[in-house]
């Protein structure tokens, strides 16, 4: 089939790679003309696993283009919007400009029957609002419009896409369910659980799902804090409860609050349209609130670790991701951390394997070094705020002969009290004891 996938970020690159990978032609379009050049270069502007040979291999073969222009889209049977969807500044609705502005601009384009899909995380009724816009606009055409939200996870995107869970198409219209059904077909032999449903379903499932994933990474945070208070060990509690069939292991590791581009603000996005509807969320309405108090309450841990001050210290953060194997810094818990920390009167040093050049931007005043070791040097701290693996075996004796004082703030939990007390190093983890 043709298909044309209307922005080139995380989700649209990866879709559009996988959707060629599958033997559809695609298109990626991207407004941002740098990022189509480095793409038409062979350059892959985001940091994903296996998606530099994904995109390379697909574009050998013809299969997958990359362009500015909107040409592409009158050939295409379905047209997929994968443009971002951040929250609105002031309110914390989910901002829908780039969403409508790319379907009036797609709208003079489209073949008449082109089906138009909602990749994008949007509002309940965005959907009716983009077939109003297309019917306006295009009262010759039969356009149908789907919301197919996307459920990938970066750093694991590929395989995400190609093994979902499940694939949600939310529209009522038989044909369009056809074509949706036609381009998700090679992964037929993998039983792709496809569930139809309404399109307003659709846009509820993928705030629904965010929603419930952001509280158990909450539930397990707040019982991190009561562990520490009553000396439980709140890794054996999460595996305890994990291990009960109904719960399930995943998303119960505590750490540093939850962060990234899509949790923070697709509960921001969710509480809005509750209460435009009178509806009150209020288990959603607590994880935002503790989640985003939870942040910058980690800098606390890190001023308790070194006896009650950071100011005039040094502290060497390792992670800036808000999770590993990706580049994106948005809403990293590891940002409010050292912006609190530095407004404590910290120095900060810093290295991220892969988000040194996002963090930029938000962290111009830290000093950024090329490996764990040159950011350790004269540290009085160092902080473990990414569970990068590259992290999870530093040589130990080698950081402390770099450091100031030897001290290790754990917020990912990924070493144990015991080899730390052979190292010698005041450690402090998260919701278990550590070593004084
Ligand atoms: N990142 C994730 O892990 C993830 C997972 C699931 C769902 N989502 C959702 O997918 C959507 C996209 O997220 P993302 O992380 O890929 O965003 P992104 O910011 O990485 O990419 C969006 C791209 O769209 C381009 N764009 C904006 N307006 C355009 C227009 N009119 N025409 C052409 N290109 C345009 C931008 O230049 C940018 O390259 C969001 O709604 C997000 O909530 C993201």
């Amino acid at each position: 089939m043709r298909v044309t996938m209307i922005g080139a970020g995380y989700v649209g690159l990866v879709s559009g790679a996988c959707f060629a990978d599958f033997g559809h032609h695609v298109t990626c379009i991207d407004k941002d003309a740098e990022k189509v050049a480095a793409l038409n270069r062979g350059e892959i502007p985001i940091f994903e696993p296996g998606l530099a040979d994904l995109v390379a291999a697909n574009v050998r073969q013809e299969r997958l283009s990359f362009a500015v222009d909107l040409a592409a889209v009158a050939a295409a049977e379905a047209v997929f919007i994968a443009v971002g969807t951040p929250s609105r500044r002031g309110d914390g609705h989910a901002d829908l400009s780039f969403v409508y502005d790319a379907v009036r601009e797609v709208a003079a384009v489209l073949s008449a029957t082109a089906v138009v899909v909602t990749k994008s995380t949007v509002p309940v009724g965005t959907g009716d609002e983009i077939e109003r816009i297309l019917r306006e606009k295009r009262p010759d055409a039969d356009l149908q419009v789907v919301s197919n939200p996307e459920f990938l996870r970066e750093g694991a995107a590929i395989q995400d896409f190609k093994h979902p869970d499940r694939i949600v198409v939310g529209t009522d219209d038989a044909g369009a369910r056809n074509v949706l059904a036609e381009i998700y077909r090679p992964l037929y032999l993998n039983e792709p659980p496809l569930l139809y449903v309404s399109r307003r379903t659709a846009e509820l499932i993928k705030y629904a799902a965010n929603a419930f994933l952001a509280t158990k990474i909450t539930f397990i945070n707040e019982i991190a804090d009561l562990c520490e208070q009553v000396g439980a060990d709140v890794q054996e509690v999460a595996r305890g409860m994990g291990l009960d069939n109904r719960i399930g292991a995943k998303f119960l590791h505590a750490g540093p609050g939850f962060g990234g581009s899509c949790f923070p603000k697709d509960a921001s996005a969710l509480l809005k349209t509750a209460h435009d509807h009178g509806v009150a969320l209020r288990i959603v309405e607590a994880v935002a609130m503790a989640n985003d108090q939870r942040k910058r309450a980690m800098a606390r841990k890190v001023v308790a670790a070194l006896d009650g001050s950071v100011r005039g210290k040094t502290v060497a953060v390792l992670g800036l991701t808000f999770k590993p194997n990706t580049d994106d810094t948005r809403d990293s818990p590891a940002i409010p951390l050292i912006v609190a920390l530095q407004d404590l009167g910290a120095t900060v040093r810093a290295y991220d394997p892969a988000g040194m050049e996002q963090a930029k931007p938000q962290l111009p005043a830290i000093h950024y070094h090329n490996s764990a070791y040159a950011a350790a040097e004269g540290a009085d701290a160092v902080v473990i705020a990414t569970e990068w693996e590259q992290f999870r075996a530093l040589d130990l004796a080698r950081l402390k002969s770099l450091m100031a004082q030897p001290v290790i703030v754990d917020l990912r939990n990924i070493y144990r009290a015991d080899e730390m007390k052979r190292a010698a190093f005041r450690y402090v983890a998260v919701g278990r004891s550590g070593v004084e």
